[in-house]
């Protein structure tokens, strides 16, 4: 009967005799295994398994076997048709000098263990069958965590490669070009980085990659808002603590260095941390260490540190808000990240990309875009960034427009910011000639204006997103001279 969990032997012998005491070693000792097949020789045995690869686990290879592929070779061979087949090799030799030679050569060519045939009385020309059958236990074991280790590096390697595509960065203008240069050859240093950049840039998104293509990518990224946790449970959040440490402290509490060790924090608005958690961020960096609440001793960690502010760090540095020695180990590299506005067409690359991640998730098909609203939305100056252009494209994939005209880029805040970022400079207001605050307002009123009634289907409709009577937007038009 075939036990389907049993251990599948193929026997590679010429000599009946041994074949025979083979057989009987292992149906004497264990049920688990199963002499599944026996070949006479080399080329057969490799035949067999080239064909029909996983269907042995383990070889038992008699290294004198005549005819055909030997030894090493063979062995060699058997490996790379089946990567995880275990072999083990039984041999006439006696101990010797040359003993630890042969059976070097064995493990390197791929063999998992040796045993030796004791030569002399027929009555002795046994294996040790204690020692045989514990090897041929161990090949297959051997053979499981094998298997089971590439089944969890596939999965490892499936999920990072997810991870990468969930944190694509989308942009091909030339500042993204550098930026994504510049990731690819940090990530392979272990400096600590500094990213800059004003909100909604991307900082997060860009500390992820640099972890993603480090060599930390397995281990974990773990993301610190030093401005969201309350000055008075920054350490123990950082740091952990013993049970008993404090009055409250009924556990151990590991902090997030202790939970990131080997991997990467990211300490995002670092300008936030008081000065007295500077101190002791200072000193992870400096000696690898942290010292946990109530613990004697430090504990070693090891992390990468990746930190972001949107604010200006000299100038907290200048006012005494945050450390300088603190500041220089955190900017060995510094990226400093730029505004949406100056990526030129990677608004629309982004706006595209977002309308389709938005409709993919419910399930429609992405809206189109008129070239005017692409105009509009090119024009706008994004101040939440990349955060913002996000959640305009989301909302109107939730309004389930199917294609973007001109007013539905035109609501409130956009059009409000739109307006005011495109024309906000005061050079292209005055031109260089001071005016007065009533000719300023005159200019920027015309410009306004002009702006409102090129995405008004009518003059009511322009009046109407001015908030004004139609009545008045025409005698204003009048007094600013427009037809
Ligand atoms: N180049 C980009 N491509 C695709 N998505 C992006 C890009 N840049 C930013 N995003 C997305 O925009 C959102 C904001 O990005 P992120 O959180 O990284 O910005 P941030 O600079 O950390 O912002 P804040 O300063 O507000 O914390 C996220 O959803 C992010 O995935
Ligand atoms: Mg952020």
């Amino acid at each position: 009967m075939t036990n389907t969990n049993a251990i599948k032997v193929m026997l590679v012998d010429d000599e009946d005799f041994d074949v025979a005491r083979v057989k009987n070693t292992i149906s004497l000792s264990s049920t688990k295994i199963q002499v599944d097949c026996v070949v006479s020789n080399g080329k057969a045995a490799l035949e067999n398994i080239q064909q029909h690869p996983d269907s042995v686990d383990v070889v038992i290879l008699d290294y004198q076997i005549s005819g055909g592929l030997r030894g090493e070779e063979l062995i060699r061979k058997m490996k790379e048709a089946d990567p995880f087949i275990q072999i083990i090799v039984i041999t006439k030799m006696t101990t010797n000098t040359t003993d630890f030679d042969f059976a070097n050569n064995l493990l390197k060519a791929g063999a998992f263990w040796y045993c030796t045939k004791y030569p002399g009385n027929i009555e002795d020309y046994i294996y040790q069958p204690t020692d045989f059958i514990l090897s041929i236990v161990n090949a297959f074991e051997k053979k499981r965590l094998e298997k089971q280790k590439l089944k969890s590096d596939k999965r490892l390697l499936q999920s990072l490669e997810n991870m990468l595509e969930a944190k694509n960065i989308i942009g091909d203008s030339k500042p993204m070009l550098l930026l994504r240069e510049m990731i690819e050859k940090y990530a392979k240093s272990e400096a600590n980085i500094l990213i800059t950049g004003g909100s909604g840039t991307g900082k997060e998104l860009v500390a992820w990659n640099i972890h993603l293509k480090s060599r930390r990518r397995y281990e974990k990224f773990v993301p610190i808002n030093c401005g969201s946790i309350p000055h008075e449970l920054i350490e123990s959040e950082l740091f952990g603590y013993e049970k008993g440490a404090f009055t409250g402290a009924h556990g151990t509490k590991a902090g997030l260095f202790e939970i990131a060790n080997n991997g990467t924090v990211f300490l995002d608005e670092v300008s936030e941390l008081s000065l007295s958690a500077q101190v002791k961020l200072l000193r992870v960096l400096q000696e690898g260490e942290i010292e946990k609440i109530g613990r004697t001793g430090r504990l070693a960690v090891n992390v990468r540190i990746i930190a972001a502010t949107n604010k200006n760090l000299s100038t907290e540095l200048n006012e005494g808000r945050f450390r300088e020695d603190l500041y220089y180990r955190l900017n060995v590299i510094p990226i400093d990240i730029v505004p949406l506005r100056q990526r030129g067409n990677d608004i629309l690359l982004l706006f595209k990309y977002y309308l389709e991640f938005f409709s993919k998730d419910m399930g429609i098909s992405p809206p189109s875009i008129d070239p005017k609203a692409q105009e509009i939305l090119l024009n706008y100056k994004w101040p939440g960034n990349v955060r913002e252009l996000r959640n305009v494209a989301q909302r109107l994939v939730l309004n389930s427009t199917d294609h973007i005209g001109v007013k539905d880029v035109s609501n409130p805040m956009i059009l409000k910011n739109s307006v005011l970022s495109k024309d906000n400079s005061i050079d292209e207001l005055t031109t260089g000639q001071v005016l007065t605050l009533r000719e300023m307002e005159k200019t920027f009123r015309l410009k306004y204006f002009k702006y409102v009634r090129s995405i008004s289907s009518s003059d009511a409709n322009a009046a109407e997103k001015l908030g004004i009577a139609p009545s008045n937007f025409y005698r204003m038009c009048k007094e600013l001279g427009l037809k």
